[in-house]
């Protein structure tokens, strides 16, 4: 080849890589109560204590990963938002916000996250997947962009991103989960979950924006019998097959084995996974140009939380 063509092709490459958009990253966060502000967590028991410190720490980890990665755009997915039955949801107001705190539901105080939407990718994905992949978009108080009242967040949404240190300079997208996600059959929803999660992997290959990716899930919440949910002896088999799945990448772990236990163990994240597992796999080296890493999978009090993060290689 010539010099001159050459230099044409490097500079093509630069180009292309320069407006191509990317993954840079992926990552599990909880939503309990018990990861935001461990000191309010009321327990006797000293390791159980330390576990929420842990946890608390690995989410403080994440926000200043995140930070590095400088992404344009955070996607977050959420089991516990305002959810369709049937669809899944994107917020579509300019500005969301809302609160949290230990409880939950307890007293103040409460910590509060405002976040700037970035409504052009919400509606993008709306319109590219919509009915073909039971996607829809959802406005409130106000017409769909332009609304000028925040749409309303919760502890599922703000206690993950309450670790994100610099909010106010990368925008949010916020898929909430549908409802039947709650139903016994809930696992004949995985080969769906696995194509969705593939298509928006190849969705944000092909635009120009850079994201990271954040599930907002906890894992299964019948670890104590005293807890609101019972115990069951499916908690602990699914909570390990979950951190199998991170510390192994293999799909088996999740789509199979955690799937054996999802419906006793009651977790409320494991769409948002599922999801994960096709995003991851739908770049271009699949799932193994991923490096996982698991810094936390642990269960305080009656439910577990995983923190984890996939970087690329
Ligand atoms: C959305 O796109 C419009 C027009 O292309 C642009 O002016 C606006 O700044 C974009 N908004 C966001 C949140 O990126
Ligand atoms: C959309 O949801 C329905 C369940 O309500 C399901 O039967 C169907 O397979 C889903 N469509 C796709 C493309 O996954
Ligand atoms: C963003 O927030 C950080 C931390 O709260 C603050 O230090 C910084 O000045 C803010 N930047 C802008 C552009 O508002
Ligand atoms: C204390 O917490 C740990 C970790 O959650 C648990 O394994 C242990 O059974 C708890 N001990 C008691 C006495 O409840």
């Amino acid at each position: 080849m010539k010099s001159a063509e050459v230099s044409i092709l490097v500079t093509l490459t630069i180009a292309i890589d320069f407006v191509m958009g990317e993954l840079k990253g992926a990552f599990v966060m909880p939503h309990g109560g018990i990861a935001l502000d461990p000191s309010k967590f009321h327990t006797t028991n000293k390791t159980a204590l330390e576990e929420a410190w842990k946890i608390h720490t690995a989410c403080a980890q994440i926000g200043r990963i995140v930070t590095e990665l400088q992404p344009d755009l955070i996607l977050l997915s959420t089991p516990h938002g305002i959810s369709d039955m049937n669809n899944f949801l994107l917020y579509l107001n300019p500005k969301m916000e809302g609160y949290a705190n230990t409880d939950n539901t307890g007293p103040p105080p409460y910590v509060s996250v405002s976040v700037n939407s970035d409504v052009n990718v919400s509606r993008d994905l709306v319109q590219h997947f919509g009915s073909k992949r039971n996607v829809s978009g959802l406005s409130a108080y106000g017409p769909p962009e332009e609304s000028t009242e925040p749409f309303p967040l919760r502890w599922g949404e703000v206690i993950p991103l309450h670790f994100m240190p610099n909010l106010n300079q990368t925008k949010v997208v916020i898929l909430s989960q549908p409802s039947r996600r709650y139903n016994d059959d809930m696992p004949t929803m995985i080969p769906e979950l696995l194509k969705l999660g593939s298509d928006i992997g190849k969705y944000f290959k092909s635009e120009k924006k850079t994201a990271v990716v954040i599930i907002s899930a906890d894992l299964a919440h019948t670890h104590s019998k005293d807890g609101p949910y019972g115990y069951s002896n499916a908690a602990q088999p699914f909570d390990d097959a979950c951190g199998k799945w991170v510390e192994n990448l293999d799909e088996q772990s999740l789509t199979k084995e955690a799937a054996s236990y999802v419906i006793k163990a009651k977790s409320c994240g494991y769409t948002g996974l599922v999801m994960l597992q096709g995003l991851l796999s739908a770049s271009s080296d699949g799932i193994t140009s991923w490096q996982s890493q698991l810094y936390a999978n642990y269960h305080p009090s009656y439910y577990g939380m995983m923190v984890a993060s996939f970087l690329r290689k």
